[in-house]
């Protein structure tokens, strides 16, 4: 029974570009979208930037442009890394489009009618200077439990304490730094309370689609039972009703008949899904009413990130519901990626630039493969782990299945004119191969792609075995003029190995979908791409082999995390560092230090030791390798810097509990002397440097 699907990725936010984490949902999606449609159902594969809100205006404005400047520059990036990954859309659009304003006013206007909207008047932190009331985000103060400075205004990042801005100790905007005023202003609300919501969104929870599947995964259906209130009739009071306007000035649609109101983003961007659709539809002609008709039995999909599944499980099904609409079929929810084990982030430089990977010429189709071995359906992390990374890239990928074909193609072009023959019963073979395929496209429906890939690789690991056992290469030996029989059984080994290929490469189709494309074509000779049902035909001509695909250099590793070149080359020739932000810095704790002692090391022609006084009540010892510039007698009595928090380091004459700063020139071989810091006089031992 062929089925039709809307299939869509969370819209990312249109203020940066793509991160690996955003490549790793696009891949998982894309993977299932052409799984699917190998199986011949209808796919409508759609995506979007998530253009509005407060900080793409903030961002747009520091930088002197308007915010669809802004939107429209990232917009342009995306074809980039899509096209490099083969993430296959269908169509990309954007939240600021005409189609999202109607579909999101419509909506709107709909919830109103059935009365799913309410006013009232709340009081918010608004910055005078500025004239504008602030999001959490751009305000900063004490934490009121802990007393650590600058924190923002929804939690502390020091003590993990969650509390209203309002409660912060001296709080300012980040904005202008000026004080923020209570201010009140009228907000429009979607009443998520409302008991016809609750039993909603308990009904569409728990429950499953036309297809059989349920809507949620189960950690996920755990979460929303929590919201809900554990699946008790009487729950009303856990829900809160969602805030969904904002005051002018806002980047974002006007709410209709209320002048200054905007919706707030997080109401229109999922709206944004309807609109790419729409958009899509006017394109191919397809009629996208009936498509979404709520009786309609199109599918509709939505694959996200743990972060955003409120959002997605409770108030867009909801909103969704009472505006008369079509609700979701499924929501695939993956966890977060990092990479060797830690969190990525952007200003920290760490995590995988998508970018960097393809322009260092690594293969998409190696990236795909990984994620894929390492995804499953549940919501958990994805670690990349660059050695892991290269082990199945090539041993697995590379080693097991590629080498399959190079292995068999040769004997076959070299002593049979490329044809393939199977001796004795086909359909046994032909039988083996449609149950793994069938194993290999069940796991890909239900994203076990990592239990697939095991699948895959057990049949590589079988059909080698088969052909290394059988030793084809001693049954080549003097073929030419060997009887038929001999013949006819190397044919047979070489072919049934290459039939296996053939599946193999039917069944990885969803992930590696260009090296797929050329065995069809260039190898067997097909004039289409793989569907499933091709792993069970047997092939019987190929043509010669070709290269199909190259292993990972470990060195290429090195090159993606090497950070990328900084842009400046100062006269001291070296470039200047990555950006770090403020908090980076604060980790350093340089002191105002006292030389109190100074003296020659026995053994060392560079080191001098320095007893310090940093103000703690007792001496420090530092070894520092000035000795080329410094006498011991000039140093002692004078104040320099100290990096004070840097972990003691034994050293051959004892330890080290520290590091004095100075300058050189950053190339050894140039002398220009070295120049320890002393500080502006009236400097105390101990002072922070900052
Ligand atoms: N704009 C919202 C989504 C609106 S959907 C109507 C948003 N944007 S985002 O750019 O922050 O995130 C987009 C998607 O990327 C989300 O599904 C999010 O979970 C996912 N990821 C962000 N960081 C990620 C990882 N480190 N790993 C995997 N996915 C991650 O949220
Ligand atoms: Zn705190």
């Amino acid at each position: 029974m062929s089925r039709t699907l809307f299939v869509t990725t969370a819209l990312p936010y249109a203020n940066g570009s793509f991160h690996i984490g955003h490549i790793m949902e696009y891949i998982q999606a894309d993977i299932w979208v052409r799984s699917m449609r190998m199986s011949g159902h209808t796919v409508h594969f759609v995506g979007a930037d998530d253009a509005h809100g407060a900080p793409i205006m903030l961002k747009a404005e520091s930088e002197g442009i308007t915010p669809q400047a802004l939107v429209a520059r990232y917009a342009a990036e995306r074809p980039q890394y899509l096209n490099g990954f083969h993430i296959e859309f269908d169509h990309w659009h954007s939240t600021d489009s005409a189609e999202n304003v109607e579909l999101s006013q419509d909506i709107y206007r709909r919830l109103k009618a059935a009365g799913f909207i309410t006013s009232r008047t709340i009081e918010q932190f608004y910055d005078p200077v500025k004239g504008m009331f602030l999001p959490d985000r751009y305000i900063k103060g004490e934490c009121p439990t802990c007393h650590a400075k600058e924190q923002y205004g929804d939690s502390c990042e020091v003590c993990g304490a969650v509390y209203a801005a309002t409660d912060l100790i001296e709080p300012f905007s980040t904005l202008t730094k000026a004080r923020p005023i209570l201010k009140s202003s009228e907000h429009f609300f979607f009443k998520l309370s409302d008991p016809r919501c609750v039993e909603f969104l308990q009904a569409w929870t728990t429950g499953s689609n036309a297809s059989g599947n349920k809507r949620l995964q189960s950690e996920v259906l755990a979460k929303t039972r929590e919201w809900l209130g554990t699946g008790t009739a009487d729950s009303e009071a856990n829900l809160a009703d969602w805030d969904i306007s904002r005051d002018e000035p806002y980047f974002g649609i006007p709410i209709p008949d209320e002048p200054g109101k905007f919706f707030y983003v997080w109401l229109d961007a999922p709206v944004g899904y309807l609109a790419s659709l729409k958009a899509y539809c006017n394109k191919q002609n397809i009629d996208f009413d009936a498509l979404l008709d709520p009786e309609s039995d199109t599918e509709q999909v939505h694959f996200i990130g743990k972060d955003i599944v409120y959002f997605h499980a409770l108030f867009w099904p909801a909103m969704l519901k009472f505006s008369g609409r079509k609700t979701p079929d499924g929501l695939h929810v993956h966890g977060f990626i990092t990479v060797s084990g830690e969190k990525m982030s952007k200003s920290r430089g760490t995590g995988i630039s998508p970018l960097r990977y393809l322009e260092l010429g690594m293969n998409a189709e190696w990236m795909r493969y990984y994620i894929a071995a390492k995804l499953n359906s549940h919501v958990e992390d994805v670690d990349f782990n660059p050695d892991d990374f290269i082990a199945r890239v090539n041993s697995d990928l590379i080693g097991k299945y590629v080498n399959i074909a190079s292995r068999a193609a040769n004997f076959l072009s070299k002593h049979f004119e490329g044809k393939l023959a199977y001796l004795g019963d086909e359909q046994t073979l032909q039988a083996e191969l449609k149950h793994v395929t069938e194993q290999v496209r069940a796991d890909f429906e239900i994203r076990e792609y990592g239990r697939a890939i095991r699948h895959i690789m057990a049949h590589a690991d079988h059909i080698n075995q088969a052909f290394d056992a059988a030793q084809p290469w001693i049954m080549a030996k003097g073929i030419s003029t060997a009887d038929a029989a001999q013949k006819a059984a190397l044919q047979d080994v070489c072919s049934r190995a290459l039939a296996g290929f053939n599946a193999l490469s039917v069944m990885l189709t969803p992930v590696l979908p260009v090296l797929a494309d050329k065995v069809a074509r260039e190898l067997f000779g097909a004039n289409a791409s793989y569907r499933w049902s091709d792993a069970a035909q047997l092939p019987r001509q190929i043509s010669p082999f070709k290269h199909l695909m190259q292993r990972v250099e470990p060195k290429m590793l090195d090159d993606l995390f090497e950070p990328p070149a900084a842009p400046a080359v100062t006269p001291g020739g070296e470039a200047i560092a990555d950006a770090i932000d403020i908090k980076d810095f604060g980790k350093i704790d340089l002191r105002i230090a006292k030389i109190i002692n100074c003296e020659e090391v026995d053994g060392s022609d560079k080191l001098l030791r320095l007893t310090l006084d940093v103000g703690e009540g007792r001496h420090r010892q530092v070894f520092s390798g000035i000795k080329a510039a410094y006498a011991p007698a000039d140093l002692v009595g004078k104040l320099t810097v100290l990096v004070a928090n840097l972990a003691p380091r034994k050293m051959r004459f004892g330890i080290s509990e520290g590091m004095v700063l100075a300058a050189s020139h950053s190339d050894d071989k140039v002398d220009s002397g070295l120049y320890i810091l002393e500080p502006w006089p009236g400097a105390q031992p101990g002072m922070r440097i900052n």
